[in-house]
């Protein structure tokens, strides 16, 4: 069940002068209400300060009729009808495919129309092995199954014809590796209840069966699909690997244009054969469910399956799909796979000439349902207006968005009724698809996040984790602890995302003095690294690192699928899944994906420190160490007597928690970086990374395994007037607020702060 109101934007960000669309969907029969607040705090932990939305006059205040959006997930290949499709005396289909989920119940690999209604065909595979139906033109179908079981993670061949001069249909599979001892290679072929031709102006799926809705998604890897102008099976089965018959009417080849939403058709006889046929048959079908895109091409993708996996002839001789696409022509569907909503506008916000820049959020509330749907206002391109610049995580947002934890206990739930915490739980929740930080239906990882779609896990208010120390707030929530501190202490600051930067590169912030991130800026393109490097190493800009694991991935984006990321949870890392062999490079951009440390950039480079060690959500604290004296850093902790700092917080319970960096001259940490306060006494939960770890003696660059257990707060200069500060934990911006924001932790961002933007 889908929440009963909820919605998301056309984009994260917006300038004065622009202009954000809402999507909205409401269950209820009544007006919903809306207006607009500005999210100073989210946290709604009775021990904090508590959550501050701030009101703020807007004209899409008002009343809007509720409507139902639905949401369709799973991905597949459409393919507008074409005259070449019509008229066949006898045709087959067929197609390679690695099936994950076979059992399932049926799942179609090519298919036209719904036989079941009585038109058109569906090659399909299910429990009773591949099967093939074709409509009887009476509103009933003929159905023919092999009988097998098919196997998971096995290549078959998959193929279908229907005869009409024997009036019978055949199918057929074959293993491409028969295993000893299961019996899974056959054919079947029976006597069709009716001679019309099973004709339909639907157009092709791959990977789904056309009805109301789509459904029948296929979850696996489809190779080759093609249908032929044969009725011969004999044709089919002599067929080499990779080769399509001569009278192939329609091929797709999927080893092209990766990172694209167009699917190319086999060599380029297909194409000319169809279009040069005479049109005796209905024009062609404009099918897009979701995406009414008159310009889309005639075959392409819908809802981002995966793209750049392993053929049925990938032989390990490459690594990348860049250097031997003809064994990368695989794509691997699921059922649950999503590229947006597709939801049409409700209203449109335009962005006033004097609306500050900040993090807001639209309200919108009917009866007893309530969400607020935050978005940024941005300064104008060029036209800073604060020398302090606050870049939100957006890529990290949306890279866990709607992750489903499995941790709503009734404790739990409990506490976030009483707290007023957000309503809607990915948990109770899986219409808008996961996080990359779930499997699919299949098992395999998720490895693409869309924006567009409701994410409920960057709400103000939203719990990730039962903290018993603190609120549990992770990624969007926990950064209002950031957001509010800087709002209690005075200090203006502008608010740009992750894809501002990545559009615009260094020149966006380089006007700016400071630039400070959240507690996780975990996922980085090339261009936002690139931008934050030579922002802080080359253009003298100064930069606060306020969190813990942070430029630890890399991500990609396309310009097909603009509200999508892709990670490859490649070699290395604390990771979630673990990429297939031969899947380590990303689609959308043909680069070596995973971690920044494999593509030779440790984040200790940019920021002095990289992730070294994560445990529970729980926190300890720093001491200060000899470098809190050191001339060049000990204005840092000016007018901080403590030795120990940050043993308390909202996060964890303390300032140094979760999930850890350390300072390593071996990865990249300046020679001149001074850290001044090391975190030490952390819980049992906590492990060093398994990427510096090479066996339960040694580890990569020779630190004793328990020593990586250490968040470093660390500083150093940079050219030209640079500097980089660094706090290396998670937990970190939890501490800030702490006796009414007046502790050792709080003023040390302070001192930070005012020096980086006051000399
Ligand atoms: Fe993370």
């Amino acid at each position: 069940m889908p929440p009963p109101l909820t919605g998301y934007t056309d984009r994260f960000s917006a300038a004065p002068g622009g202009r954000i669309a809402f999507k909205i969907s409401s269950t209820f029969e009544e007006a919903y209400d809306v207006d607009v607040v500005r999210i100073i705090h989210g946290d709604p932990n009775p021990d904090g300060p508590g959550v501050k939305l701030r009101p703020v006059k807007t004209d899409i205040e008002g009343r809007y009729p509720s409507r139902f959006q639905p949401t369709h997930l799973g991905s597949y290949v459409v393919v507008d009808d074409m005259p070449g499709l019509h008229g066949l005396n006898g045709f087959s289909v067929a197609a390679t495919i690695w099936p994950t989920l076979p059992d399932k119940g049926p799942q179609a690999v090519i298919s036209k129309g719904d036989p079941t209604a009585g038109a058109g065909f569906a090659l399909e595979i299910g429990p009773d092995g591949a099967s093939f139906a074709v409509g009887d033109g009476a509103g009933g179908e003929t159905r023919v199954a092999v009988g097998k079981r098919i196997r998971r993670h096995q290549w078959y061949r998959v193929r279908a014809s229907h005869d009409p001069s024997t009036g019978t249909i055949t199918v057929s599979q074959e293993p491409l590796k028969a295993e000893h001892g299961v019996d899974d290679d056959g054919t079947a072929t029976i006597a069709l209840k009716s001679t019309a031709a099973p004709d339909t102006p639907e157009p092709v799926l791959v990977a789904a069966r056309s009805g109301r809705v789509l459904h029948r998604h296929f979850n696996g890897k489809i190779e080759d699909p093609f249908i032929a102008a044969t009725a011969d099976h004999e044709v089919l089965r002599a067929l080499p690997p990779g080769k399509l018959p001569d009278s192939t009417v329609l091929g797709l080849d999927f080893g092209r244009d990766f990172s694209g939403v167009r699917v190319h058709y086999s060599g380029s006889r297909p194409e000319e054969l169809t279009q040069n046929l005479n049109m005796t048959s209905p024009p062609p079908v404009t099918f897009n469910p979701g995406t009414a895109d008159p310009a889309a091409p005639a075959a392409r993708l819908v809802n981002l399956p995966a793209r750049a996996v392993t053929g049925s002839n990938w032989d390990g001789t490459e690594m990348s799909f860049r250097h031997a696409p003809e064994q990368y022509r695989a794509i691997h569907f699921h059922e649950d796979d999503l590229a947006d909503c597709g939801w049409e506008d409700d209203f449109v916000f335009d962005i006033p000439e004097d609306m500050p820049s900040g993090v807001y959020g639209c309200r919108i509330r009917c009866r007893h349902a309530e969400d607020v749907i935050p978005f940024y206002i941005r300064p104008r391109k060029g036209k800073p207006t604060s020398d302090v610049v606050f870049l939100a995580s957006t890529f990290t947002y949306q890279i866990y968005a709607n992750h489903q934890r499995n941790v709503s206990d009734h404790k739990f739930r409990e506490k976030g009724k009483r707290w007023g915490a957000a309503q809607y739980l990915p948990d109770d929740h899986s219409d808008y698809a996961h996080s990359t930080y779930n499997l699919h239906t299949d098992g395999s990882g998720v490895g693409y996040s869309t924006r567009l779609r409701p994410i409920m896990t960057m709400r103000h208010n939203f719990l990730t984790f039962d903290d018993p120390y603190g609120s549990g707030l992770r990624h969007f929530p926990a950064d209002t602890h950031l957001i509010d501190w800087l709002d209690a202490m005075g200090h203006d600051v502008d608010v740009i995302t992750d894809q501002d930067l990545d559009d615009e590169g260094v020149e966006l912030i380089a006007p700016y003095k400071v630039v400070l991130t959240g507690s996780h800026p975990e996922y980085h393109t090339k261009g936002t690294l690139d931008a934050l490097t030579e922002y802080a190493h080359e253009r003298g800009g100064r930069l606060m690192y306020m969190g813990g694991n942070g430029f630890y991935w890399r991500v990609a984006r396309s310009e097909d699928w603009p509200g999508a990321l892709e990670i490859r949870r490649a070699e290395g890392g604390i990771r979630a899944w673990a990429a297939e062999p031969g899947e380590y490079y990303n689609a959308f951009d043909g680069q070596y994906g995973g971690l920044w440390r494999r593509n030779g950039r440790p984040p200790q480079q940019l920021a002095g420190v990289g992730f070294s060690s994560q445990g529970a959500f729980e926190g300890s604290h720093y001491r200060r160490s000899e470098g809190g004296d050191d001339p060049r850093a000990a204005w840092i902790l000016e007018g901080i007597n403590e030795e120990v700092l940050g043993n308390f917080g909202l996060s964890g319970g303390g300032a140094a928690g979760f999930e850890l960096d350390r300072a390593d001259i071996r990865l990249g940490t300046p020679e001149n970086a001074v850290v001044i306060a090391s975190s030490e006494s952390h819980q049992p939960s906590f492990i060093a990374v398994l990427e510096d770890q090479l066996s339960q003696r040694n580890t990569v660059t020779g630190v004793p395994h328990d020593k990586l257990i250490r968040a470093d707060i660390t500083y150093f200069d940079t050219a030209n007037g640079g500097a980089v500060f660094s706090v290396g934990s998670i937990t970190f911006c939890g501490s800030l607020s702490h006796q009414d924001y007046k502790n050792s932790i709080s003023r040390m961002v302070d001192n930070v702060l005012r020096r980086f933007k006051e000399t």
